[in-house]
């Protein structure tokens, strides 16, 4: 064997009813290197990182950690071995403290075998610090948002001591500068001849962080290379399998009726006096840092949250929406960054999924016509080749990008007038996403208005015809399509004027 590999993952086999999730799949890591693992969605990479995780059990294969044969068997099996793996879904326990998730089943005890609280708060803390994330360890995980709770998981993960740790997309749902830190802390482990297996859709992080990469496509290796020795496009064309134009597709439409209006809408602590309109025909970018309050601004549009003042008007009449299912009725549509929480029920099938926010439209006399629910459902997974079986496919055991796939059909179902579009490609692989920006030309070619959200800047400059910029809770800019530029947007959204 050779001792300079710390994981052999060999010939590994995994099926799942109707799907051949990883065939044959040869995976070595060396000591201290860290190894990308790229693929489209549904590719296979995150079936492969919970094999190794003990997560889930290969049907054929073989895995070598420092040239030993092993059989992992279980979660807590593999973090024995010094396996760690931050989930592309995220472990959490909603109820619990930031600390008790980080040390859950493994408390700092004191003699008599009670939890040793002090000492549990001091070591998260001192593990929260050396992220440079800015948490209280005591804080109600249930109370933190979507990139906090990434902090979360990146905590838990590393308090183990592991020596190969699997990231899943960590940096998914990160900031600029906490992904800064997620890198100097990815380099200190390096020192520490910790291996680290690294996944992400964002392309430019495989170049600045890892040594190796690894490309999977339909659920077999086309290649693994030094990062040195590749280039963006050749990568593309490995994970596609064909040429890629990756530029923004956008098709300008002539603006028509005033779709929405917002009017000094404002909730405490959240937003403040927020107006703005959107155009039939239009694509609006919100542009901000993590915690601007766009989220917070797209909820209180839809109705998911309070409002404590402020008028909404969809095409000139004024609305009273108290709850999402009042938006909907005025033919407004959300599609949420979180499709766990917000957007899907995972224990339901993709066609149920679908229909779901527009049963009527499937239904006659109280009775959902179950064909014409899969005949639409079969459109929406070939318009945005949503890679599944079937229509009849549990949500939950579609891969993450397929189920953010799903939110946006689930959307689109409805035949929303309106959409606003909270992290649209988040997650989504560089194929998928120029899909993405396609469908989205076409509604508004078709007279639909988009609010987009987005922190990739470039998609936000490539798509929007205008953009606005949101800094604590305030919308504090507008800049035309012509004059946008990141350093703007950026200038902008830091609070400068
Ligand atoms: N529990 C399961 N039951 C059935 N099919 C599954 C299950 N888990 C994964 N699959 C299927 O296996 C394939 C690989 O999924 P996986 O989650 O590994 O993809 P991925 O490369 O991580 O994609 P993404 O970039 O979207 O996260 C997909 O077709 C998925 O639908
Ligand atoms: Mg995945």
């Amino acid at each position: 064997m050779n001792a300079k590999l710390v994981l052999q993952m060999n010939h590994i086999t995994k099926t799942y009813p109707g799907v051949t999730a990883l065939d044959d799949v040869t995976f070595q890591v060396r000591h201290g290197e860290v190894h990308a693992l790229v693929g489209e969605n549904g590719a296979g990479k995150s079936t492969l990182m919970k094999i190794l995780a003990g997560a889930e059990q290969a049907d054929g294969g073989e895995i070598f950690l420092d040239g030993q044969a092993v059989n992992i068997t279980s979660p807590l099996h593999a973090i024995e071995l010094g396996i760690s793996i931050i989930y592309q879904e995220f472990n959490l326990v909603p109820y619990l403290s930031v600390a008790e998730n980080i040390f859950l089943g493994r408390e700092p005890v004191r003699a008599w075998g009670l939890i040793n609280w002090p000492e549990m708060y001091r070591r998260a803390e001192e593990i929260l610090q050396r992220l440079g994330a800015n948490l209280n360890p005591r804080a109600i995980v249930s109370t933190l948002s979507v990139a906090q709770q990434q902090m979360v998981e990146i905590a838990k993960a590393i308090s183990v001591n592991a020596h190969i740790l699997a990231m899943d997309e960590p940096s998914a749902t990160l900031t600029e500068h906490e992904l800064e830190n997620l890198f100097q802390l990815i380099r200190a482990l390096k020192e520490q001849e910790v291996s680290i297996i690294y996944i992400s859709h964002r392309l430019e992080e495989i170049f600045e962080i890892a040594d190796r990469v690894t490309v999977l496509r339909d659920g077999q290796v086309v290649g693994t290379r030094n990062v040195a020795e590749v280039d963006r496009n050749t990568l593309i064309r490995m994970m596609v399998g064909r040429e890629l134009k990756e530029s923004f597709p956008k098709r300008p439409v002539p603006p028509g009726r005033e779709a929405l209006r917002v009017e000094h809408l404002s909730r405490r602590g959240v937003l403040h006096d927020i107006s703005f309109s959107l155009r039939e025909g239009e694509i609006v970018g919100l542009a901000g840092l993590v915690g601007a309050g766009r989220t917070e601004l797209a909820r209180a549009i839809f109705g998911a949250d309070p409002k404590d003042s402020g008028r909404i008007y969809i095409y000139g009449q004024p609305v009273e929406i108290n709850h999402p299912a009042e938006a909907v009725r005025h033919g407004l549509g959300l599609v949420t960054e979180d499709r766990k929480l917000q957007g899907l029920v995972l224990g339901m099938v993709l066609r149920e999924n679908t229909t779901l926010a527009n049963l009527g439209s499937v239904s006659r006399l109280g009775f959902i016509n179950r064909r014409a629910e899969r005949e639409a459902t079969e459109e929406f997974i070939d318009r945005l080749s949503i890679r599944t079986p079937s229509t009849e496919v549990l949500v939950r055991n579609l891969s993450g990008g397929n189920q953010q796939k799903v939110v946006l059909a689930k959307w689109l179902f409805t035949r929303a007038n309106v959409l606003i579009f909270d992290e649209p490609t988040r997650g989504i692989d560089v194929g998928s996403k120029v899909e993405i920006h396609e469908l989205m030309n076409d509604l508004v070619a078709q007279g639909a208005a988009i609010l987009m959200i987005s922190s990739e800047l470039p998609e936000i400059l490539g798509m929007s015809d205008r953009i606005l910029v949101m800094h604590e809770g305030r919308i504090v800019g507008e800049l035309s399509r012509e004059e946008a530029t990141q350093e703007k947007i950026m200038h902008l959204a830091t609070g400068g004027r």
